[in-house]
């Protein structure tokens, strides 16, 4: 496995449409390869989720993983999960606001309005299609990450951009 290095705003591919994945590529060993990559980058920079157009590759692909002990996945956290061609299908109209950042926006956090509970479709890492719902915090990477395939970034979706902060002052200021 080896750690990809991740693009950054300004770089075209964070901003281009990602295209659909040939089902049939899914299970070989180039594209799993690419998966388990993903996952590892993931991990290396402590993200909670990874697009391909993040490392380069413009493919509608992503990883998310919500730890157990981070507070923000419930208490049992999200496991790796693979979401290849995916669709997101609001289920509700409340939207929420919480605290994001991206690998591809280095040291900021903004609040980001979500839609609360959403619908995932998508193929796993075997190729075959599975649904899911998902809320809270789960829901927020899930609209995160499938934002990137079409080229948009959390900033795109800020309502507020004087929450934009920097991650050191941001805890600076909010300590009490
Ligand atoms: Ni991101």
């Amino acid at each position: 496995m080896s750690i990809l290095k991740v693009a950054r705003i300004g770089h075209p591919v964070v901003r281009t449409r990602a295209k659909n994945v040939d089902p049939t590529v899914i299970t070989g060993r180039d594209f799993q390869r690419l998966l388990d990559d993903m996952v590892e980058t993931m991990h290396e920079y402590h993200g909670v989720g990874v697009a391909a157009p993040q490392v380069h590759v413009g493919l509608r692909v992503a990883v998310l993983q919500v730890p157990a002990g981070d507070g923000r996945g419930g208490r049992r956290g999200v496991p790796v999960s693979v979401l290849i061609n995916p669709t997101v299908t609001p289920l509700s109209k409340k939207r929420v606001l919480d605290i994001e950042g991206c690998l591809s926006v280095p040291d900021l956090r903004g609040l980001v309005p979500r839609f609360d509970k959403v619908r995932l479709e998508a193929l796993g890492r075997d190729g075959k299609p599975y649904t899911l719902v998902a809320s809270g915090f789960h829901a927020r990477v899930i609209q995160h990450e499938c934002d990137h395939l079409d080229g948009n970034v959390y900033l795109d979706r800020m309502e507020d951009m004087k929450t934009l902060s920097f991650l050191d002052e941001m805890e600076r200021f909010s300590r009490r």
